[in-house]
């Protein structure tokens, strides 16, 4: 009986974001804005969860293929929110209990303002509950609740339906609703399209209840921000500002520290552990981790990458799937691109760029450097300048540097090659053959001078 499901309506294209992709799979905060409404469903308890798909439904089904909970309800036309969720009630013969309606485009919406709407739902015995909200400035564009003098829901009326006075009502309905399934399945299909815009409107379902003599209640948001929803691409940068703020200060809360939280951008999916100092204009994505005790400074963005702790990543850098063992440095301005493994200890300087590299323990390149496919060990110096030829315009291969080894400045090492533990490569030197260990390769032309050579017809003195 305390069973609990959930439709998300979210079959509508979305016409004002003027875009090619559909509107609920424009991301907020790195995910998909349709995955938080789904999230906060799914926290608040919600299974099995029913999405009413239509515009471009195999991309909103696909963004959803490794979740068990959630089933697709097709709506092929869009004939009206009441339309779509008895497209959902099929799904649903069997289901009896609490049917939380959603809408897919309400990314601020809070699991905890779910379950309290749930708690009032039944607490109140209410056959339809509508979750409200009060908006002062501008309610345009929603639907008006008309209650009664004891609080019972009467109605509630569209913009475009609505008289004078009802619009002068600043309780607004959010479209959000918990509703029995039994008053809901077996009242669904009686709504008709008699209204203003032709449409098959869910709000008709307050009228029904009243006709019916069953409670119908409205609990008001305590935040109005949770039930704003996104229509174009306005609204979704300020959710997206929103959802920041939140992971922003939970961050902090847990010991993260911020020089300028409203210019530090980060995921829902980022963990970060306490005593880091994060300078403004980060952006930091794709579930990347970063320790404790780290300093990542201005305009550094890092994705989907491991950062252990005590690291500092200079100003500038930019870090892709890339992995920092302890007390690493990096930067500034340097660019570690995928397969990049630092151990500990590793210094990578300013205009350094790695690919597919691994470095050992007390590794340093310092300055201006492209190491890809690269195998170096521990506490090797990489000299100014040094770069990998790993691509020969078709295939890409491998350079070795052994454990100790000092490769001097403005060194070419032509891959595939191998410089063996202990040895030095002189400056300017192009290695093209393997160079064993404990051993000194220099491959450069004697240096020879012409005496007594004038730069320009210089006047003699
Ligand atoms: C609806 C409510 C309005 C409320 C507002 C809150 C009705 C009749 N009106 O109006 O009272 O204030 O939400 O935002 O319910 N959708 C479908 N299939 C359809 C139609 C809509 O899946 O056939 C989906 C949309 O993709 C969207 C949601 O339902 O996610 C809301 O639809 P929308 O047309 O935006 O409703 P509103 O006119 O905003
Ligand atoms: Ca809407």
């Amino acid at each position: 009986m305390n069973k609990i499901a959930a439709i998300i309506l979210a079959a509508g294209k979305g016409t004002r974001m003027k875009s090619k992709l559909v509107k609920v799979l424009h991301p907020a905060a790195g995910r998909p804005m349709i995955s938080w409404p789904v999230d906060a469903a799914r926290t608040a308890g919600a299974a099995p969860i029913i999405l009413v798909v239509g515009h471009q439904a195999d991309a909103v089904k696909n963004s959803f293929k490794n979740d068990s909970d959630i089933i697709c309800a097709m709506q092929e036309e869009q004939l009206g929110t009441g339309h779509a969720v008895s497209c959902a009630s099929d799904v649903l013969r069997d289901f009896n209990g609490t049917v939380m309606i959603l809408c897919g485009d309400t990314p601020l919406l809070r699991a905890s303002t779910l379950v309290d709407l749930i708690e009032f739902h039944r607490s109140h015995k209410s056959s339809v509950t509508v979750l409200t909200a009060a908006i002062m400035n501008d309610p345009y564009g929603y639907g008006r609740v008309i209650r009664d003098g004891s609080g019972q829901v009467l109605r509630i009326v569209e913009q475009k339906d609505a008289t004078l006075e009802e619009l002068a009502v600043q309780e607004i309905n959010s479209g959000i609703y918990c509703m029995e399934s039994e008053f809901l399945f077996s009242n669904i299909n009686s709504i008709s399209s008699n209204n203003a815009q032709g449409e098959f409107y869910l709000t008709d379902l307050i009228s029904m209840a009243n006709q019916q003599g069953v409670n119908c209640l409205a609990k008001s948001a305590d935040d109005a921000d949770e039930i704003m929803g996104v229509n174009d691409r306005a609204q979704l940068a300020e959710a997206g500002r929103i959802l920041r703020q939140r992971i922003n200060r939970n961050l902090m809360f847990s010991g993260v520290s911020m020089v300028d939280p409203e210019n530090t951008y980060i995921d829902y999916d980022v963990t970060v552990g306490s005593d880091t100092t994060i300078y403004p204009n980060c952006r930091i994505i794709g579930g990347t981790a970063i320790g404790s005790d780290c300093i990542i400074e201005t305009g550094s963005t890092i994705n989907k990458s491991r950062i252990g702790s005590g690291c500092h990543i200079k100003a500038n850098c930019t870090l892709d799937n890339a992995e920092l063992h302890e007390e690493v440095t990096v930067g500034p301005m340097a660019h570690l691109r995928p397969g990049s493994i630092l151990h500990s200890h590793v210094k990578i300087g300013n205009f350094v760029e790695t690919k597919k590299t691994v470095m050992g323990e007390g590794s340093k390149a310092s300055h201006l450097s492209y190491l890809g496919d690269a195998e170096i060990g521990q506490e090797v110096n990489i000299g100014c300048g040094t770069i990998t030829c790993n691509y020969d315009g078709v295939n890409k291969f491998k350079t070795i540097i052994g454990d100790g080894a000092f490769i001097g400045s403005d060194v070419q090492l032509v891959a595939p090659v191998t410089v063996g533990a202990n040895s030095l490569v002189a400056a300017g030197t192009t290695v093209t053959a393997e160079v064993p260990e404990n051993s000194l390769a220099i491959a450069r032309v004697r240096q020879r001078n012409i005496l007594g050579y004038r730069l320009r017809n210089q006047p003699e003195d």
